[in-house]
């Protein structure tokens, strides 16, 4: 195919990389400046960058220029980069005296559910994909919420037919079984080195003697107290206040019900008193999971979705997510593009990820649903076939709208809170792990005695066809309510390999925009050679098909904007940070750890040795 022709004429493949740094300047500055200045500022270093043409960087991925803005933390042997300091530490600890990826993976899992409650969790669920380096094999850890078994496709319409959105994401209906334990408990006995108390203890105990209260985390419950229910609010707040910031936090409910989980394995979660404790509340408040429900939860072990870009290969999330399946399918679309002689972030580049986002999105409100309840063709949507026939839609001038696309309809909102976190091991084991309970503290019910918040998945099945969930995102039969369906998710945790090697260890909460985040860390790293750091925080953008707009983080340059205009793109500058994509890199050739935590959270950290 023939490479359009750039649409910035100012763009040119030796500034290339300098346009990281650019816009690594107008990040940095928007905290200081206004909005106006800060689009001059942008303009005018933007003009720098283009016009003092300094001379061309090599375009392998993750070296580090010494003049790069952004550096990521460097480590030689391990490294752990996760939302929670405490919780990054346990692993790194374990990683220290000899644990692998997997053992650390499991520990900062169950200490986010003390450190990080609006994300971290144990009512919750996710996914994990897991590198062995022994076996040279990635292998998908399911363990999404599934929906109880009196739960039935019209289970959020109310009398008239409509959608209940109070339904589906605070009431007790809201909570899909969960998947947390069951999940990180099989990846440890399968691939782990250590016994389940060593690696449950540091949690435990953190949730027993508590833990000071970070700026961060007084903030979270600040924003959403009126969303947590009373026994939550026992927990998090006291004389209605949140906890401040210095001040101790202490689970005693929940470190008793990481120890019973400590003592009997899953029974101390799935059984016994804390399954009792649970279902006695939901069923006292209108809930329909049963002890049933809880006993027969099982995690799945599935093959990862894989594709190949630029000589990598890309492992990701398979259905019920549908992450992995459109990174794939995203990367084999742009891949006829020469987006690096385009330009990072430029209006031509920005203008095929958007026209191609769209695609993706129309296709997963069709296809995608939980795969041990319809056929989800994965084959057929990764190949490189289909891409070519789709990218023949894609004009270079110009907008397609969504409408001619295919039907649909307009959004809804985002509270976003999902985490993500990678972690290394000295022997290659690698683990990207996202989980999450749906929005901030999910369904911000917590039944008394057991410590632990619940999620709120269920709001991401597609109550009704074309009804869009909280994330704006529509679907249809695929993804309708069933018995113990699991409901379609966007998590995307990614490893991809070099020559059999681990090189990029990514992933992002974010809902929607879990994929297309993701997405632009794989593009911002092997196409357009940015080192780990400047990829993680470059400006990102987002397109979902409905609703019909291109959404862009702060910072893109306002000629950027001009651009795209003038293409059709409806722009909307997003209300919202985007994901939070805490990545590990190796270097090939070095073979050194870049680990970037993501400023998006601002308590996020990369720690190594
Ligand atoms: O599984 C999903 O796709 C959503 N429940 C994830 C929610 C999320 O990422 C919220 N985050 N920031």
């Amino acid at each position: 195919m023939k490479t359009p022709q750039p649409l910035l004429s100012l763009r040119t493949p030796s500034a290339a990389h300098e346009n990281g740094d650019v816009r690594g300047i107008s990040v940095m500055m928007h905290h200081h400046a206004g909005r106006k200045t800060l689009r001059w500022i942008c303009h005018i270093a933007y003009l720098c960058a283009a016009v003092c043409l300094l001379p061309a960087q090599a375009a392998t991925p993750a070296i580090i220029s010494d003049n790069a803005i952004f550096k990521p933390v460097q480590a030689q042997q391990a490294m752990v980069v996760a939302d929670e300091p405490l919780a990054a530490r346990i692993g790194l600890d374990l990683l220290r005296q000899g644990g692998n990826a997997v053992d650390a993976a499991v520990a900062i899992g169950f200490a986010m559910a003390v450190t990080y409650p609006r994300a971290g969790n144990i009512g919750g669920g996710g996914f994990m994909l897991i590198h062995q380096a022994d076996k040279h094999r990635v292998t998908a850890l399911d363990y999404r919420e599934t929906a109880p078994q009196k739960a039935h496709r019209d289970l959020f319409l109310d009398a008239q037919g409509q959608v209940d959105g109070q339904l589906s994401r605070f009431s007790p209906l809201a909570v899909g079984v969960p998947g947390t334990v069951a999940g990180l408990l099989l990846a440890l006995e399968k691939y782990g080195s250590l016994p389940l108390s060593r690696v449950l203890t540091p949690a435990i105990q953190l949730a027993r003697e508590g833990f000071p209260v970070s700026p961060d985390l007084h903030q979270a419950l600040q924003s959403r107290r009126q969303h947590l229910s009373a026994a939550a609010q026992q927990v998090f707040y006291h004389d209605g206040q949140a906890l401040a910031a210095g001040q101790t936090l202490v689970q005693k409910d929940l470190a008793a019900t990481l120890q019973r989980i400590a003592e009997q394995g899953r029974a101390g979660f799935y059984s016994g008193d804390t399954a009792r404790l649970l279902i006695a509340d939901m069923t006292a408040h209108g809930g329909i999971m049963s002890l049933a429900d809880l006993a027969q939860y099982q995690p799945v072990l599935r093959t990862p979705v894989q594709g190949e870009f630029r000589g990598y290969q890309v492992y990701s999330m398979s259905p019920p997510s549908s992450g992995g399946v459109h990174i794939v399918q995203l990367l084999n679309l742009l891949s006829a593009y020469d987006l690096r002689t385009l330009g990072h972030n430029s209006a031509a580049t920005i203008h095929y990820m958007a026209e191609a986002m769209k695609y993706a999105y129309a296709d997963r409100a069709k296809y995608l649903g939980d795969p041990d309840f319809v056929s989800v063709p994965v084959a057929g949507l990764t190949a490189l076939e289909y891409a070519q026939q789709l990218r023949k839609n894609i004009d270079p001038q110009r907008v397609t709208p969504s409408k001619d696309i295919s039907a649909g309809q307009p959004p809804g909102y985002e509270s976003p809170q999902t985490t993500h976190f990678s972690v290394m091991d000295a022997a290659g084991n690698a683990v990207a792990n996202t989980y999450t309970l749906n929005f901030s503290f999910g369904s911000g019910l917590m039944a008394p005695g057991t410590g632990f918040l619940l999620n709120n998945e269920m709001d991401d099945f597609s109550a009704k066809p074309g009804v869009p969930n909280a994330y704006g995102l529509v679907g249809g039969e695929a993804n309708a309510v069933a018995p113990g369906k699991r409901m379609l998710s966007s998590m995307s945790p990614t490893i991809v390999l070099k020559d059999q090697k681990p090189f990029l260890i990514t992933g992002s909460p974010g809902g929607s925009r879990i994929i297309t985040t993701t997405l632009q860390i794989i593009l911002n790293v092997i196409e357009h050679g940015l080192n780990l750091q400047e990829a993680v925080n470059a400006v990102r953008v987002h397109h979902q098909w409905w609703p019909d707009e291109l959404s862009v983080e702060q910072g893109l340059s306002v000629d950027t904007y001009h651009q795209l205009q003038k293409l059709g793109h409806k722009i909307k500058e997003s209300p919202w940070a985007m994901g939070a994509a805490n990545s590990i890199l190796r270097a090939p050739d070095t073979g050194r750890l870049h680990g970037a935590a993501d400023p998006r959270r601002s308590s996020a950290v990369a720690v190594g040795f």
